[in-house]
């Protein structure tokens, strides 16, 4: 600190968000806005679907903070798991040791998993959960014979974190440049999105499935199969939007990765645990990845937590000799946040929160489809409580705004005007312009048309102001 502050509160600041502007370097975010008389917005407490701000105003969390909330805010139960595991043992690492939390949490994600991906690789969160799978996808060939295979191939425009690795995966530019370069063999092809389709295939969404799964074969041919290791996809991409896969899609994908023996990793980070009805969104779809990678949901956020669960092929080799995965995290597998997880399952399991999306999505679909009469909603779409609506200049042409509209449309005016009408989701132009949604799963027809009503009367003034 270069100036001495004013000690007016306990912060020694005029207000929290007065303190957060001069210390905090928050995430993906334009700190101008806060020099230039924005102000950072300071959330003090949650309950159910609701936050409230420091100010005392309330909103709704469209967003479950970030895919993370499932059971909403303020559950005691969790915090209770947790006060009580960190009493008992607060830390152990699992380097070579185990607690009884990782255990019971591994044998648990193991069951809720599709075929036999029975081995679970604890991380603190989503991205190193991909790092570590890719890390994995490389070992195991070398340790397979097969030392070439190393690349990875994954979408565009979609978002697998932050490390080097996960970035290169990554299909969003912006995002990767300042760093560059980064890790070699990350290959992009086309993603899932039906409503930007290729004109031929806008009719059809079983052949478009199948024309963007042959673009994975496509790559591996280019590439050469000998250097491919992996294929990343999210069973419902986020980035972008929210893309479903297109019937047929997922299975062709596991198609090509048998034929040209390249794993298919299911990025599930925002899938899993409830977002799409089901502990893992890929059984929703009928398929059996080789590596699953999730966090997020696994704890409802009340406590960071992530895994990778790979496949009994893909440990056999590191059940001899002096082999090792020489991979870790101080944090992997946390015995809080294990006994924080296992408390969050039992809690979906005893109230059945994955039958409760399955039986109420149709209707949250519904809700949403009625914004279609709006001039400036040009498509919604997603799966589960995971919607994206996308917005358009003209419906007719599907044309989307330039560069300079998106960002007055965003970032000046959609972004503010929703959190200042009650309403905490995403305005994302990753993509093409979309507000995203995925509230606690939880909620039921009240809260999906109280989720309408404020966005219409936003998305109405935003058109009235283009
Ligand atoms: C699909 C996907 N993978 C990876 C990540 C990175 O997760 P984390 O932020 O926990 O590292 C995210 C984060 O949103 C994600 O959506």
């Amino acid at each position: 600190m270069t100036t001495t502050p004013q000690f007016v509160t306990e912060t020694g600041y005029d207000s929290l968000a007065e303190a957060a502007r001069e210390h905090l370097w928050m995430h993906f975010t334009r700190h101008s806005v806060y020099y230039s008389g924005g102000h950072v917005p300071v959330i003090v407490k949650g309950e159910g679907p609701y936050i409230w701000d420091d100010q005392g105003n309330k909103y709704f969390d469209g967003l479950s903070g970030l895919f993370v909330v499932q059971l909403g805010h303020g559950r005691k139960e969790l915090a209770a798991a947790a006060a009580k595991q960190a009493e008992e043992l607060a830390f152990f690492p699992i380097w070579s040791y185990a607690h009884p939390g990782a255990i019971q949490l591994a044998e648990r994600l193991a069951n809720y998993a599709p075929g036999d991906l029975n081995r679970v690789f604890f991380t603190s969160g989503g991205g190193e959960a991909v790092e570590t799978a890719w890390k994995l996808a490389k070992q195991y060939f070398k340790m397979t014979g097969k030392p070439t295979k190393h690349k990875v191939i994954s979408r565009s425009i979609a978002y697998h974190g932050t490390p080097q690795g996960a970035l290169s995966i990554t299909g969003i530019p912006p995002a990767k440049v300042p760093f560059e370069p980064l890790v070699p063999g990350g290959v992009k092809v086309p993603n899932t999105n039906f409503y930007r389709a290729p004109e031929e295939y806008r009719t059809d969404e079983k052949a478009f499935g199948l024309w963007a799964a042959n673009r994975i074969a496509e790559a591996i041919e280019f590439e050469g199969p000998d250097s491919v290791a992996a294929v990343f996809v999210e069973p419902v991409q986020n980035s972008g939007g929210c893309f479903p896969p297109p019937p047929g899609y997922l299975d062709r994908v596991r198609e090509i990765c048998d034929e040209y023996d390249v794993l298919m990793v299911a990025d599930e980070t925002i899938t899993a645990f409830g977002r799409i009805g089901d502990m893992f969104a890929i059984n929703r779809f009928g398929v059996t990845p080789d590596i699953i990678t999730c966090a997020k949901g696994m704890t409802s956020g009340y406590s960071p937590m992530g895994a990778m669960i790979a496949s009994d092929r893909l440990f056999e080799p590191f059940k001899t000799g002096t082999n090792a995965f020489l991979h870790g995290y101080t944090w992997g597998g946390h015995p809080v946040g294990a006994a924080v997880a296992l408390a969050n399952l039992d809690i979906f399991e005893r109230e059945g929160i994955n039958a409760h999306v399955q039986d109420n999505e149709d209707n949250f679909r519904r809700t949403l489809e009625r914004l279609l009469d709006l001039p400036i909603v040009g498509d919604v779409r997603g799966a589960g409580y995971f919607y994206g609506i996308e917005l358009v200049k003209d419906k007719q042409t599907r044309e989307t705004f330039d560069e300079d509209e998106a960002e007055r449309l965003l970032r000046g005016f959609l972004s503010k005007a929703l959190f200042d009408n009650g309403l905490y989701c995403r305005a994302d132009d990753r993509g093409d312009p979309v507000v995203q949604l995925a509230p606690p799963l939880i909620i039921g027809q009240p809260e999906f048309d109280e989720i309408e009503g404020k966005l219409r009367t936003v998305l109405t003034e935003a058109w009235s102001i283009l």
